[in-house]
Formats: C-alpha cells, structure tokens, sequence
C-alpha cells in the first residue's frame, strides 16, 4: 500500500522509511513525486501542524499522507523552541544557527538542561484521520557533538546516554527517538486496520 510522507526534511524521510522498511506500506517521499510544495506551519501545536501537512499532500495527489510535526522542548526556556522548533534562530537559519542559539539562552541557566523532543505522527487518506505522539527526554550540551542526524541531534543527549543524537545510527535512533515511538503507533493501527 503506497502512503506519501509530507515531509520535505532528508533526515526525517531516511529515518520514517526505516521505520516502515519491510512492511507492506511503501512509503514515497515527496521527492519521489513531482515537487515539494511549501506548505505553511500555521497551526499552534504540533497536531495541527501535522494535520496540515497531511491535509495538503492528499489533497495534491489523492493518496493516503502521513506527516509529522515536531521538535525540541527545552524545560529552562518554557519549553520553546517547541513548535518553532525549525525557525527559532530565524527564517532561512540554518541547524547551526538554531543550535548556537539554544545553546546562548542556556548560559544563565545551570545544568543539567533538561529537555524533551515531541513528534505527532498524523495518518489521513480523506476518511480516515488519526495520530499518535511520542516523547523523547534527554538534556542539551553546550558543544554539539557527532555528524549524524539533524536539527537539534549534536545537542541532545538522551536520557540513560552518554552520546548525542548525532553520534548515533539512524538505527540506534529509531529505538528510541520520538518520532520511531509515534511512527510506530501508527504502524501498529494501520495493520490492525487492513
Ligand atoms: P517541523 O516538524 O518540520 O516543523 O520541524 C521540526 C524541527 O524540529 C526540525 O527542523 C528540527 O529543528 C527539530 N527536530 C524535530 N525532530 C528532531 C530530531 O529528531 N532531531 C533533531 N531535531 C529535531
């Protein structure tokens, strides 16, 4: 069965396929398709957001759409970037310039700075609508660390770790990643659907 993920984020795409690798959903990425269309992140939570993105994407091409929206709860900060999680530093910043940032804001505060990455994983195929989340808990280092991932990934040190994000596999990351725990909640009601 052919889902599209909403997504126009490489590192999102590479860890939402292995999540769905061998399964029967064939999971096609918007590069796969005829363009990635900008799709404006109006909503003020992550489900909305989500929603949106899903929305659009069936209704160009009229096939079931996951999406997810996501990102980085720092608990000093009152929990921003939260869903400004991809622009904090800005329109057009770059991963860098996000993660200097955080990292800035967090010098008058003492460690550890402890932090959550939220993801909302949305399925909708124009009946069907439902999503599941899930929570990552770690705390943020001040000199990002390793090469892998994106986003926020050198700064984060899950909880249990002594590595980064970034300083691990696409697989050792989908054991545990917010976004591997609601991707598949998703799964697991897609198959008990069929
Ligand atoms: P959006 O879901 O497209 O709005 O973007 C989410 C943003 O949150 C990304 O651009 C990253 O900055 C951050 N983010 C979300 N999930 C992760 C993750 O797994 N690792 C690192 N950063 C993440």
């Amino acid at each position: 069965m052919d889902i599209i993920f909403a997504s126009s984020n490489k590192g999102k795409i590479l860890e939402v396929k292995k999540i769905f690798d061998g399964s029967i959903f064939n999971i096609i990425s918007l590069y796969d398709l005829s363009g990635v269309p900008e799709i404006e992140e109006t909503g003020d939570t992550f489900k909305e957001n989500s929603l949106l993105k899903a929305k659009t994407i069936y209704e160009m091409h009229n096939k079931p759409a996951i999406a997810d929206d996501s990102g980085l709860e720092i608990f000093q900060l009152g929990n921003k970037p939260g869903v400004y999680s991809a622009r904090y530093a800005g329109e057009n910043c770059s991963y860098d310039d996000n993660n200097n940032l955080v990292i800035n804001q967090l010098q008058k505060f003492p460690e550890p700075h402890k932090a959550r990455f939220v993801s909302c994983a949305v399925y909708f195929d124009g009946s069907s609508e439902f999503h599941f989340e899930g929570f990552l808990n770690g705390r943020i280092i001040k000199s990002p660390r390793g090469t892998n991932g994106f986003g926020y990934d050198p700064i984060f040190i899950p909880d249990g770790y002594d590595v980064t994000l970034a300083e691990m596999t696409v697989e050792a990351k989908n054991k545990l990643s917010h976004r591997a725990i609601a991707f598949n909640g998703l799964k697991q009601k897609l198959l008990k659907l069929l």
